[in-house]
């Protein structure tokens, strides 16, 4: 039996979010029904953000409720404080997740607040969803570098990982935001959070920008990483990460896993299919 390597999909979230043009909620709906057919267990549908921060995602709701579900596909949404977690239940999320950064730049440029504010934020989001039965996510962004405070040190990345633990995140997606690690930084930085959680708890979400992205999920699976972040077609990027590109491309990663002799469970025709879709909705 091949090793098994679970990529979520984050395309219609981390890809959509960046894009200018306002993307009609039907369209995205469409993308989620055909992606809900490839073969993900998860998928990151939207998230319940400030409109006023980021315009494109303010149609979550519309979307969340539009999509066809298919059985054993968890659709989560990204939820920074509780008005946004209300939102993501009563559009029915299968699981939220929270995003803190582990430097403080870029947790003012994308949450207006210190990374400990964010935590406290979290924490009734948490609480909230324990007593709802709804699994919580974590996301440490800017795990090796960042835009504004340069080279993050990998004990940071650990406390924020092991501060999202204690909130009761089920897993931890270590994000390479702007795309500028590399295999020997991830691996430093992973050793350091393998300290505090176990691979098996860990994800790996890379943006492509410098291209290394496939190199930083080799370097990751030799530390026993077997979860990773991409979105099809590799769209996206973060709006407040300047020069971060999109996540890797779903159907580049499924390729390379497939090479490399793991089994995604994926199907490759589909994701071709959506990353068309994907590709012509950046206008
Ligand atoms: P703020 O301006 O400090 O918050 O933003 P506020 O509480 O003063 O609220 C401002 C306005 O937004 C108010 O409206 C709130 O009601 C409203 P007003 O009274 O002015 O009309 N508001 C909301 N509306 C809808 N849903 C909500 C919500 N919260 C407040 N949940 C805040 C603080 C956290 C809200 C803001 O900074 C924000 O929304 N940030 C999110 C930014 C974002 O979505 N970034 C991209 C996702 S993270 C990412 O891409 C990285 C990742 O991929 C991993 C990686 O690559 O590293 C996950
Ligand atoms: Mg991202």
């Amino acid at each position: 039996m091949p090793d098994f390597v679970e990529i979520f999909e984050m395309g219609p979230r981390d890809g959509l979010q960046n894009e200018k043009r306002l993307i009609p909620a039907a369209d995205k709906i469409a993308l989620v029904d055909l992606l809900s057919r490839a073969g993900f267990r998860r998928i990151e549908v939207t998230s319940f953000v400030s409109p006023k921060w980021v315009p494109q995602m303010a149609d979550a709701a519309e979307v969340l409720t539009g999509i066809t579900r298919q059985p054993g596909v968890r659709y989560a949404a990204l939820t920074p404080n509780l008005k946004g977690y209300e939102g993501a239940r009563a559009a029915r999320a299968d699981e939220v997740a929270i995003f803190a950064s582990a430097s403080e730049g870029f947790s003012k440029a994308n949450l207006n607040c210190s990374i400990a504010e964010s935590l406290d934020r979290f924490a009734p989001v948490a609480e909230a969803a324990k007593a709802d039965g709804i699994p919580v996510r974590g996301y440490v962004s800017v795990v090796t570098d960042c835009p504004f405070n340069g080279p993050t040190p990998p004990a940071n990345v650990a406390r924020v990982a092991a501060a999202l633990r204690d909130l009761g995140c089920y897993e931890i997606s270590l994000g390479d935001t702007i795309g500028q690690g590399r295999p020997e930084s991830i691996d430093a930085m992973l050793a350091k959070v393998l300290e505090e959680v176990p691979a098996s708890q860990l994800a790996g979400h890379y943006h492509d920008t410098a291209g290394r992205a496939l190199d930083n999920i080799d370097a990751s699976l030799a530390r026993g990483v077997r979860v990773f972040d991409a979105a099809v077609g590799g769209l996206g990027g973060c709006p407040y990460a300047p020069g971060a590109a999109g996540n890797v491309a779903t159907e580049k990663v499924a390729a390379h896993l497939a090479a490399r002799g793991f089994d995604t469970g994926l199907d490759m025709d589909v994701l071709r299919q959506a990353a068309a879709m994907a590709q012509a909705m950046r206008g």
